[in-house]
């Protein structure tokens, strides 16, 4: 994944993502949020995912449940799924809509559960995203639309050694390349970001093909 020299990824690993968000919980909504991720880029990440009245959506690494938020100002049906008990506590506080305990990686729910399976700002901790975009296509209906939403790599050399030593980053060909592997068909890539940085994300979609093969 990603180019360069080596990357140690410490937050890349469950037991210690979940350690990190049970500290970050505590300040998460309260400054620390708005500075990476605004009500702007959630509207366009909801915007590129074409969401209809109708649809049941999944939310993937949910957290306190803004992104879930912006996708019910479209839908009624949705449920979010985080992997940190202390993030979706505080969604429960905001949300009256099912917030289950789970990993990205082994998604609780049955094939064809959804008509779309949206994530932001969670990729970049999975240990695999290959094996949670699998489960997003396998919970998805023939059809369904997944995107998911990740930080770019900074450009400035000492945020990039921080970040690389930090998380998962991958540019617009890796995307493709994954979500093209998982099944998914129609790839589109977008970029969006507060405005100190307008690439700090990229977000990408695709479909689950109608009919196999
Ligand atoms: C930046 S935060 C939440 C972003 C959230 N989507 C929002 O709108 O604010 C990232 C979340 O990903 C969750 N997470 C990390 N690894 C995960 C995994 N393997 N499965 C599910 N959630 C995970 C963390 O617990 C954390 O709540």
């Amino acid at each position: 994944m990603a180019t360069g020299g080596p990357r140690l990824e410490f937050l890349r690993n469950k037991r210690r993502a979940q350690r990190f968000y049970r500290q970050l919980s505590k300040v998460y909504d309260t400054w620390l949020r708005d500075l990476f991720w605004t009500a702007e880029m959630r509207e366009f990440g909801v915007r590129m995912a074409a969401l209809r009245r109708g649809m049941r959506v999944l939310d993937v690494g949910c957290g306190t449940g803004f992104f879930t938020e912006g996708i019910l100002q479209r839908v009624e049906d949705v449920t979010g799924l985080d992997i940190t008990t202390e993030q979706l506590r505080r969604a429960r506080r905001k949300l009256e809509v099912p917030l289950v305990r789970g990993d990205a990686e082994r998604l609780p729910f049955r094939d064809a559960a959804f008509d779309a399976c949206l994530s932001a700002g969670s990729v970049e901790y999975w240990p695999s995203p290959m094996a949670a975009l699998r489960e997003m296509h396998r919970v998805l209906r023939p059809g369904g639309v997944a995107l998911v939403g990740g930080p770019t790599r900074p450009r400035d050399r000492l945020y990039r050694f921080l970040a690389d030593n930090m998380m998962l980053f991958y540019n617009e060909g890796e995307a493709r390349e994954m979500f093209e592997e998982a099944g998914f068909q129609g790839v589109e890539v977008g970029y969006t970001g507060p405005a100190w940085k307008p690439d700090l994300a990229i977000v990408t979609r695709g479909v689950k093909p109608a009919s196999p093969g």
